[in-house]
């Protein structure tokens, strides 16, 4: 198993840092497993002139997963567009054709008053978002500021072709059928053709699918209904600016946006592994950012890259029994639990791993 690590910026290196360890222990323990790191997003420009250099997609190409921290912070903010850290996520995504995001939000049952929603509403919460990674408004063309009339105008393109869409479909509709078997598509059809190609789409792969019962949202409402409701969903898909905002809205469901893994997969299960946070430049060098997102991406990992069910469920085990035995990083934590800093997070998860 070879796996290009890169930690980027902020809170990066300290949660990849206790992934990494988990990692060496799975070693010790049998697993063929060979790391190797590399750079992106602003340590990349820092280094490099560029937020995904070359010599990273050579290792990211050659690996078969890649595990990564996050990218970006405030110093790099009024950088060229294109030497921003997020045009490296960006980059890698689309040049490693990682066009399937897995995102879980699902409640440890010990979180539940971590969160900012009544226990009944998120007690036993286990909803799965498909986003869609390499299109929609990320990418379209053509995009930029200019003078139109005398003054600048800012502009993007909305743009899904029906190949893109019937793919990301598919990953959407096989993800239910091996769960609960309810897909809840989310779009904006009233309003952008885009969506409503989508929705069209979506529709039509539903045919191949007759175990799964498919259902139309309207985002806004969608976003409504994840507060209101949340236990309505099982699976739900849609496009990459709107699953990049409902699964941030997700993550606090579960307590913690520093509790969410991601797993961006393309069509032959080769997977980039990270935690959906930022680098978090608020709390970067502290040693209190909650590592278990980047941890539970590695378990991502190993089930959807590796087929290493056992190992996955070994690290998901581990989480669980530190979240039980009270456990908790600053930003899940509560009055009697046992408070802990990032590395000590790392290894209690080792010490039950
Ligand atoms: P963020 O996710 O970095 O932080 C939002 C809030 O959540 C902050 O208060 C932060 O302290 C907290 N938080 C995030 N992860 C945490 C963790 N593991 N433990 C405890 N608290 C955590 O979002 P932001 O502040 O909007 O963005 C900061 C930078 O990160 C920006 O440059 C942005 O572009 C970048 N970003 C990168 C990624 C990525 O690399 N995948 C994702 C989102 C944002
Ligand atoms: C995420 C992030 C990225 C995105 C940014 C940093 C490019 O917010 O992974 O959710 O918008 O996809
Ligand atoms: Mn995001």
């Amino acid at each position: 198993m070879k796996i290009a690590v890169l930690g980027g910026d902020g809170i990066g290196p300290e949660i990849v840092a206790q992934a990494v360890r988990v990692l060496d222990a799975l070693r010790t323990d049998g697993l063929g497993i060979e790391l190797e790191c590399g750079l992106i997003g602003g340590c990349a420009v820092d280094a490099t002139g560029e937020p995904y250099p070359d010599a990273t997609h050579r290792l990211a190409s050659q690996a078969d997963a890649v595990l990564l921290g996050a990218v970006g912070g405030p110093q790099y903010d009024a950088l060229p567009r294109e030497q921003r850290p997020e045009r490296g996520l960006l980059a890698i995504r689309k040049k490693l054709n990682l066009f399937a995001n897995l995102r879980p939000a699902m409640l440890y049952p010990e979180l539940a008053n971590a969160s900012s929603l009544k226990y009944d509403v998120v007690a036993g919460l286990d909803i799965m978002i498909v986003r869609e990674l390499t299109g929609d408004i990320y990418f379209g063309e053509p995009r930029g500021i200019e003078i139109r009339h005398g003054e600048r105008v800012g502009f993007n393109t909305m743009i899904y072709s029906e190949a893109e869409i019937r793919r990301i479909a598919h990953v959407a509709f096989q993800t239910a059928a091996k769960r609960q078997g309810k897909l809840c598509s989310v779009d904006k059809m009233n309003v952008l053709e885009c969506t409503q190609l989508w929705r069209d789409v979506v529709a039509e792969v539903a045919k191949e699918y007759p175990q799964v019962a498919l259902s139309h949202m309207l985002v806004d409402n969608a976003a409504m209904q994840l507060v209101r409701n949340p236990k309505q969903f099982d699976v739900m898909v849609t496009g990459n600016m709107f699953g990049d905002i409902l699964s941030d809205e997700a993550s606090m469901l579960t307590g913690s946006i520093g509790m969410l893994p991601s797993a961006s997969l393309d069509e032959n299960n080769k997977g980039l592994y990270e935690p959906i946070h930022g680098s978090a430049p608020d709390i970067a060098g502290k040693d209190i950012a909650n590592p278990l997102a980047t941890i539970l991406s590695v378990a991502m990992m190993l089930r959807h890259t590796f087929n290493q069910e056992v190992a996955a469920k070994r690290i998901e085990n581990a989480v669980k029994k530190v979240l039980a035995a009270s456990y908790r990083t600053k930003d899940i934590d509560e009055a009697g639990m046992k408070s802990v800093g990032t590395k000590a997070m790392g290894d209690v998860v080792l010490a039950m791993l």
